[in-house]
């Protein structure tokens, strides 16, 4: 099973990007081919029309590719102002435009339709991100994608990583665990992956 892992923040010390490793490991450790997806290494601008018309950058293209070939995601979403980041958004707007004329991407929801998607977050707050991910789950169920039942805030998350980078606390690393147990479970029942 093809399974991708991202984080929208490029932010060096981000929870977020912490947590995406520490599911990524676990991935790895339940037999899955794991692509650890870092968007600071996509060169994609902030989404014009005008832009897009003048050509798709060559990078949102690498981007649909890369999303297609996983049929499971987890995606660890930070939360800005009860919501997720701007970069999440616009990350996600470039991936789902349509590309006039190209003979995959002409289609807008290929990159999302089908993918089981777990949702993780990070945050130093008590809430730990949860409330983004109330408001990626509409849109992310918009493009088709199947949401997994099972979702973690990762709360404190300033004191949450030891200095390997991994979870301290057994109980939260467990929930991480649930999460990506549950998208390979799903992803390999809709897509009859091994
Ligand atoms: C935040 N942060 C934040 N945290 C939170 O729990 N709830 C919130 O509503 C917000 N709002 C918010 C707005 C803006 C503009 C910024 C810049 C930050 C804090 C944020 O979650 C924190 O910076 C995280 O560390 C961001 O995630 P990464 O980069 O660590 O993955």
């Amino acid at each position: 099973m093809k399974f991708l892992v991202f984080a929208g923040s490029t932010r060096r010390q981000s929870f977020n990007r912490r947590l995406a490793a520490v599911a990524a490991q676990m991935g790895r450790d339940m037999g899955a081919q794991v692509t650890l997806l870092e968007l600071a290494d996509f060169d994609i601008p902030l989404y014009n029309a005008d832009l897009e018309a003048a050509g798709t950058p060559p990078d949102v293209i690498r981007l649909k590719d890369m999303l297609d070939a996983h049929p499971a995601w987890v995606i660890c979403s930070p939360e800005y102002n009860g919501s997720y980041t701007g970069l999440l958004k616009n990350t996600i707007d470039w991936a789902s435009s349509p590309v006039a004329g190209h003979p995959v991407w002409h289609d807008a929801t290929r990159p999302f339709a089908g993918k089981v998607v777990g949702m993780l977050s990070a945050s130093n707050g008590a809430l730990g991100g949860l409330r983004s991910q109330g408001h990626l789950a509409p849109l992310l169920v918009n493009l088709q994608c199947w949401l997994a039942p099972r979702n973690f805030a990762l709360s404190q998350a300033g004191s949450a990583f030891d200095a390997q980078g991994q979870l301290i606390d057994a109980g939260q690393a467990d929930r991480v665990r649930g999460v990506v147990e549950q998208v390979l479970w799903a992803a390999r029942r809709l897509h009859g992956a091994p």
